[in-house]
Parts: C-alpha cells; structure tokens; sequence
C-alpha cells in the first residue's frame, strides 16, 4: 500500500454556474510550488454570481457537494480550503511607502515597515485589504530592486499593489464555506491563482493579459516585469452569450447553454456553409434546422463584443501594445472553437488558450481545461504557502516562530 498523502492543499472556486472543489498534495517550495492532484469535484449551482452569494443555503450545498465528490475521489478528508475571490466589488491599485533605514544595510523588518507604510492607507467604505503586492523597492531614488535585504542605503520605498474587497461579500462567502463543514484558509484573488496555472515565466516577464471568460463576468488582468500590474471586471460574460442565443433562435435557456457547448463557434468564417444544426423546438413551433453559421454569427458578435472591452481594460490600465506574450484565454467562454482567431483579430495581439498543467501530477488531465485555470491555480497558490510555512506543523518547529514569521509572511512570498 503507497503512504497516505501528506500536506494536503483544497481549494474551493466559487462560480457563477457551479462550484470547484480540488484536493491535491502539495510539492515544491515556495518559489517553485506544485501539486499532485487527487480529487476533483464540480457542481452546478446559482447560489453565487459573480463572485457574490445570492443564495446561501443553495450556495452551502453545492459546496457541500463538491468537496465531499472531490475527497470520495482522494480517499481523504480535508478541513481547511483556498478560495477564489472574484467580482466587480475587488479593486487594485498601487501605493507608495517610504522609510528611513536604521541599520548598517536593510533587514527584514524595514522591508516589512515599509511594505507597511504603503497599505497603511484607507480603503472604500466596507472594503478590506485582500493582498498586498510589493512590485519594487526603490534604494536612495534608485529603482528597479526586487529584493533589497542585505543591500546598503538611507532610504527605502516600495511600490505595492494592493487588493481590497468588498467585506461582506467575503464574509457571506466564509459562510457558506463554513456552513458546509469547512473553514477558509485564505483568500486568494482568482486571476492570481489562475496567472500560476496558465502563465509560463517568460509570458509574465514579458507582459501579457489573462482573459477569463466566466459565465457571470469577464476578468481582466495584467502581468508585466513578473509581477501583476491590473485587474478589472467586466459585467459581460458567457451568460450574454447564451441569452443572445435564446432570443436569436427562440430557444429556452438549457437549450442555449447546450447549443453553445456542442455547436458553437466563436468565429464565424471558421464554420462551413453547409453545417446545418437540429434546433430543440416546441410541439408549435415543429422540426426546426438552422444553419451552425447562425449560431456562429451570435456568438462571434457577442464574444467579440466582450473581447473588446477586454481591450479597452487593457488600454485603461495602460498597457496597449506593452504586452508582447500577449492574451492567455482561461474560463468557460475559452472552450468555445474559433475564440483564439477572434481573440488575435480583435485585440491584434498574439492568443492562446490557458490550460493548467505546467506544476501539476496525478489525476493533472482531470484540470486540463481553462475552466480550471482558477482551483487548479489555488491548489498551487496552497503548495506555495505551505512550503513557506514549512508544511505545517513538524516536530521540532516552535509554535512561536509561526507567529513571528506570520507578519512578513505575506510580504517575503515572492509568488508573483
Ligand atoms: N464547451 C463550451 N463552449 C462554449 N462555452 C462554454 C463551454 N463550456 C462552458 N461554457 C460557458 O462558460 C461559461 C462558464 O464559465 P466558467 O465555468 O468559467 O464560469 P464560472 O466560474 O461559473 O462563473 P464566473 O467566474 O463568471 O463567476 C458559461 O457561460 C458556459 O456557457
Ligand atoms: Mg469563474
């Protein structure tokens, strides 16, 4: 019998059409995490839209559900989980701290008084700190330092990105979790998690965007020099798309949703003439065919639509034309054929589809979809923790050096 599986990481990604739960070991260090993945579990649910719970009972089910199909699968029980944070109630931003240097040459704690420096600024009413992102230091006026301990000079400064939310959208989340048997380790941002799933090094150092094309909304997010540089929310999404399709083809809901997923195309040209699709219809309304190319012309307009708003985020943020590794599809909306044609027509940048793989073993082809760039990508985010911790609690660790490292913790990760 193999050894049952140590350090365990679980990561719940909380959708606006069903919700992910993904167990896997963790491997790696802090710098280089990976993860055997051991247990999946998806269910369909409405309880939560974009990245807001809108039903709590039904939202505490389908998380219920989805860890109890995802620890049968890894013949494990988890306790503690990541889970994704998304929505158009995240906001990032920069900020700018300066101190003054004590020593002979900079330690850990004026890097982490610094770092604080930065986020110790008032956020929207309601909102609270998610993360806090250093993307330089800067050493007497001189920039471009990623990592300044042990380095010599009077003044120190730092740029730090940081991420707020909406705090009671995150507790109604902690909620549901919590309600289901289980309690929240962190809260990860979703296009982060997602970025180490999908992103090679050299697309991050270079610039580019992750596109996740979600069923309530549209992520946005820029990496540049390593680090992440914007996110954004759009409010179109995937759900546009399936009711463009129940209004253009009088078709119900779960019919559109299912014309998408196995006929659909995201540019139209790509489809021949003469593929023609059997159209669900009402006893009225009789055997009805159209062609796949109208379909497809539905489609294409929409997810153009979407596509070019990502554009203008892009623009917005100011990075057009600054990101040669250019855009890296994830979510649902990446499934559909055609998108990476339309993607480079419209944004006239260079277009993949992000698929999780790079880090990852075990049941890996289980994730190998976009649509699991997000938990694949927070059971990474886990390992990586983990390992900075030294995966947990082993013998010989005082518990109070838990507690002194715990501060900098967040600041030392050199994750992204
Ligand atoms: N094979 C497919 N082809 C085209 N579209 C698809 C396919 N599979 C799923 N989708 C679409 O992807 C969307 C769901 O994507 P995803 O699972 O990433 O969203 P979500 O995480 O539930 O929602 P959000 O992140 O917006 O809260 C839906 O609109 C769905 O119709
Ligand atoms: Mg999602």
């Amino acid at each position: 019998m193999s050894a049952p599986p140590q350090h365990l990481v679980a990561a719940l990604d909380l959708g606006s059409t069903k919700v992910t739960a993904l167990i896997a070991e963790a491997s790696g260090d802090a710098r280089d995490p990976g993860a055997k993945i051991l247990g999946l579990g998806v269910e369909r649910t409405g309880g939560i839209r974009r990245g807001v719970v809108r039903d709590i009972e039904e939202t505490t089910r389908a998380v219920a559900k989805a860890m109890k199909d995802a620890q049968r699968m890894a013949g494990v029980e988890v306790g503690t989980v990541y889970c994704g944070v998304a929505g158009e109630h995240v906001a990032g931003r920069s900020s700018h701290g300066m101190v003054s240097v004590t020593g002979d040459e900079i330690r850990t704690s004026d890097v982490a008084r610094v770092n604080d420096m930065a986020s110790n600024v008032s956020f929207a009413r309601d909102h609270e700190l998610l993360h806090a992102i250093p993307q330089e230091y800067l050493i007497d006026q001189q920039a471009g330092v990623n990592e300044p301990i042990g380095m010599t000079g009077s003044r120190l400064e730092a740029e730090v990105y940081l991420v707020t939310v909406l705090s009671s959208a995150m507790q109604n989340l902690r909620k549901c979790v919590e309600r289901a048997g289980y309690q929240v380790g962190e809260f990860v941002l979703e296009p982060l998690a997602a970025s180490l799933a999908v992103l090679t090094a050299d697309e991050r150092e270079l610039g580019c965007a992750i596109v996740e094309l979600g069923g309530g909304s549209t992520n946005v997010s820029v990496f540049h020099n390593g680090k992440i540089r914007h996110t954004g929310s759009l409010l179109m999404a995937g759900g546009h798309v399936t009711a463009d399709i129940v209004h253009g083809l009088q078709v119900t809901q779960q019919d559109a949703e299912r014309l998408k997923e196995r006929y659909g195309a995201a540019y139209e040209p790509l489809v021949p003439e003469s593929d023609m699709v059997e159209l669900p219809s009402t006893p009225g309304q009789g055997a009805r065919i159209a062609p796949r190319r109208m379909l497809a012309h539905i489609m294409h307009a929409r997810l153009g639509e979407i596509l070019e708003h990502a554009g203008y985020e892009i623009t917005r943020a100011g990075y057009q034309q600054r990101l040669p590794a250019g855009v890296i599809l994830t979510g649902g909306g990446a499934l559909t054929p055609g998108i990476v044609e339309l993607a480079r027509e419209v944004l006239a940048m260079p277009a993949r589809v992000g698929v999780p793989g790079q880090r990852l073993r075990g049941l890996a082809d289980s994730v190998e979809s976009p649509r699991m760039a997000v938990p694949a990508g927070l059971v990474l985010y886990g390992a990586g923790q983990e390992a900075q911790s030294g995966f947990g609690h082993r013998a010989g660790r005082a518990p109070a050096f838990d507690k002194l490292i715990t501060p900098v913790k967040r600041w030392l990760q050199e994750f992204f």
